[in-house]
């Protein structure tokens, strides 16, 4: 009998094991019939890239200043440390949150608040002419139609960005893998004006 359930518990280890085998590489773009992309629902359990601070890419004074947290999905962060090259479907999330800085005990600097609204980029070939789409989503909607052709986030994440359409050079842990596979555009690094 113990050896009857010793072969059954063995059996299911190895199914288990052959069940999480394939290696599907999830999450990636989903969109509904209308081709709107899908708000990703769980990228805060991807891999985390940076965060920005107030970050501003035009000389005059802007706004409220926000933080960003930068996310991808962990696959692609995966063959991205083997290559240095993003794979296709690979899908970026800017998470921006509101800031603020006096309560509980805090005196100085600032915290994460409130989610203000989320920037996504997909790497689609087949399915963007422009290989790299955008799409912008407020705090609360479920889903974004991609940015017209010639929009702005393309032409300066295509002006600016340092590997592809990605700014690897604010991503620490990136920058280096990319410099060692020679796929970093050192001349992004220089200060730009982003016009
Ligand atoms: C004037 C230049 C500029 C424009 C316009 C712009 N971005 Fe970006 N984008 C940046 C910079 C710089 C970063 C790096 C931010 C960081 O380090 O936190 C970035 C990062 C991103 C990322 C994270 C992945 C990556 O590429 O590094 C996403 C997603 C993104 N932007 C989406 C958008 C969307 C969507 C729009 C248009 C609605 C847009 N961006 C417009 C400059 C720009």
């Amino acid at each position: 009998m113990k050896r009857f359930l010793c072969v059954v518990v063995l059996g299911v280890v190895c199914l288990a094991v052959l069940a999480a085998a394939p290696e599907e590489k999830m999450p990636k773009p989903q969109y509904d019939e209308k081709g709107q992309l899908l708000r990703p629902a769980d990228y805060r359990e991807w891999m985390f890239l940076s965060a920005g601070y107030g970050m501003n890419y035009s000389p005059e004074p802007g706004g409220h200043e926000m933080f960003t947290n930068v996310f991808v999905q962990r696959w692609a962060y995966d063959e991205f440390v083997k290559s240095g090259k993003w794979p296709e479907q690979s899908m970026f999330v800017i998470d921006e949150r509101d800031a603020a800085s006096r309560s509980s005990i805090n005196q100085k600097g600032h915290y994460q608040t409130d989610l203000m609204g989320l920037a996504v980029e997909v790497k689609d070939s087949t399915r963007n002419p422009d290989k790299w789409a955008y799409y912008g989503f407020a705090a609360d909607s479920k889903s974004s139609g991609a940015m017209a052709h010639g929009n702005s986030c393309w032409t300066c994440h295509d002006a600016h960005a340092a590997v592809e359409h990605t700014f690897v050079q604010f991503y620490p842990t990136l920058k280096v893998v990319a410099k060692q596979f020679r796929t970093y555009n050192e001349e992004r690094e220089k200060v730009a004006d982003a016009k």
